[in-house]
């Protein structure tokens, strides 16, 4: 996993090193079926085995059950050399994992195994293809921008769409190396399940319809870095329901939640988890396409907030405004007209506070990432510009429960940034029953949106799609 610390591309970063914490490892093994007896005389594989987390697990396991068997310790040592497997780029880390397996063998008195654990890239082995019972793992995540051999990953299928990461490639080839009735079981983001990136490898999974259990972890964090991630089951053969299950924190366990059919969770394209029940609103809420009662969109995108907003002397050209985020208000220096039309500078300049304010701060302005043909001393987005002298309701895009809204009445002649607002002819009240709602709050959650400290965002879009729908079931969509 790509360690999110910002500066230099360290090796760890580029080939996604982060470690798993037992509890995951176990949890993903037991989802696979990889306990008791039936683990014996099956080929299990970590493609990505780092030091060894899955792959010492395995080992345990395989030789417990030897042990409840009865097998000798040599025919065991014979069978650990056959059926465990690993791959890792990193040579250290291979020679640390060929260690780690030799003192779990050594704990079940078994010695000078001939392991089939070396050092490659995995992008560039075949041999196991279709010969896995098992595959596990926690692949590395490695965005686009730091692969070092982009052209190798381009050419996997499940790379073809946005932004690919290096785990979608660990996925396609994990799925590759099962046998007929192989089974896989990682640990990876769970941007999968709506990004763009994600998109030819869900609907592929679809296809396949091999998806047969899901754990989201949502905001729940087993690694030193942050990553939003799931564990997600695979089978070589189709599977009529999954099971989704999230995640209990104290107990370091699974639970489950729902057993679903494909059709419940495959929304759109994109994959949503949860009840059935909560499901089935979700999908009547994305395909709402009747009356608009409301409007949402973003607020002002100066693309320099210490300038534009301020507590400053002067008044002239300037309007309050409001942060979405906290509702709190302040003042915003607005250098348009009635219409959101750009004034010209000499209005401006004939202020002098206002003049030696832009004169101090050019450099600041212009460089900002700006159109060709942005004005260096307007916003740098247009959006919110033109609904200035409308009446409106500006709302945070960041919640945890229904306490965290902050919704304000904007009149007319006033601003938003960092937030959100909506343009209705619907009163603040009736807003603020639906967005207060617990109902909020789950749609929400099944957007999949993690942000740190529990929070999920959403878009304009998907406020917009939510408050249309619920006046329509209301009977109150504009219509009458
Ligand atoms: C997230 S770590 C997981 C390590 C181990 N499976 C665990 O769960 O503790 C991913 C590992 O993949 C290795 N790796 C990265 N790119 C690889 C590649 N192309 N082929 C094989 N291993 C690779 C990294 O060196 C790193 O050890």
């Amino acid at each position: 996993m790509a360690k999110q610390t910002a500066g230099a591309l360290t090796e760890e970063k580029a080939n996604g090193r982060v470690y798993t914490p037992d509890y995951i490892v176990s949890n993903i093994l037991d989802l696979c079926g990889y306990q008791g007896e039936a683990v014996l005389q099956r080929h299990v594989i970590d493609n990505s085995c780092g030091d060894g987390a899955f792959l010492t697990e395995a080992v345990r396991r395989y030789c417990g059950a030897a042990a409840a068997r009865g097998i000798s310790p040599e025919q065991l040592g014979n069978e650990l050399g056959k059926y465990i497997h690993g791959i890792e780029i990193n040579q250290g880390e291979c020679q640390k994992c060929l260690a780690n397996l030799n003192q779990a063998a050594e704990q079940f008195g078994i010695q000078g195994v001939s392991w089939d654990v070396f050092s490659a890239d995995t992008l560039t082995v075949d041999r196991f293809d279709g010969k896995m019972d098992y595959v596990v793992g926690n692949p590395p995540y490695v965005r686009v921008h730091n692969l070092q051999d982009y052209e190798a990953v381009k050419g996997f299928s499940f790379a073809k769409s946005g932004m690919t990461d290096l785990f979608l490639v660990f996925y396609e080839i994990g799925l590759r190396m099962l046998n007929r009735s192989g089974v896989l079981g990682y640990i990876a983001p769970s941007s999968i399940f709506n990004s763009l990136a994600g998109t030819a490898m869900r609907e592929c999974l679809i296809g396949r319809r091999n998806i047969k259990a899901v754990v989201d972890l949502k905001h729940y964090q087993p690694f030193e870095a942050t990553a939003y991630t799931a564990i997600m089951i695979l089978t070589a053969q189709p599977q009529a329901e999954t099971v989704y299950y999230e995640y209990d924190q104290q107990g370091r366990i699974p639970r489950a939640v729902s057993t679903l059919r494909q059709e419940d969770f495959c929304i759109n394209g994109s994959f949503a988890f949860g009840i059935r029940e909560d499901l089935n609103e979700l999908k009547q809420i994305m395909s709402y396409s009747g009356k608009k009662a409301c409007e949402v969109k973003n607020g002002f995108a100066t693309l320099c907030d210490r300038f534009f907003i301020g507590d400053w002397d002067f008044t002239e050209y300037t309007i309050p405004v409001i942060k979405g985020s906290t509702g709190q208000w302040r003042k915003c220096l607005f250098p348009y007209d009635g219409k959101g039309k750009l004034l010209p500078f000499e209005a401006l300049e004939s202020v002098p506070a206002l003049r030696s304010h832009y004169e101090q701060n050019v450099d600041l302005l212009k460089k900002r990432s700006l159109g060709p043909s942005d004005p260096w001393y307007g916003f740098g987005r247009s959006q919110g510009i033109s609904d200035v002298y409308k009446r409106k309701y500006a709302v945070n895009s960041l919640l945890r429960c229904p306490g965290d809204l902050k919704l304000s009445l904007c009149e007319p002649g006033t601003g938003v940034y960092s937030g959100l607002y909506i343009l209705t002819e619907h009163s603040l009240d009736e807003i603020r029953e639906i967005l207060s709602a617990d109902a909020f709050i789950t749609y929400i959650s099944m957007l999949g949106k993690y942000k740190s400290g529990g929070y999920y965002t959403y878009s304009s879009k998907d406020l917009q799609r939510y408050l249309n729908y619920k006046f329509a079931e209301r009977g109150q969509d504009g219509d009458e």
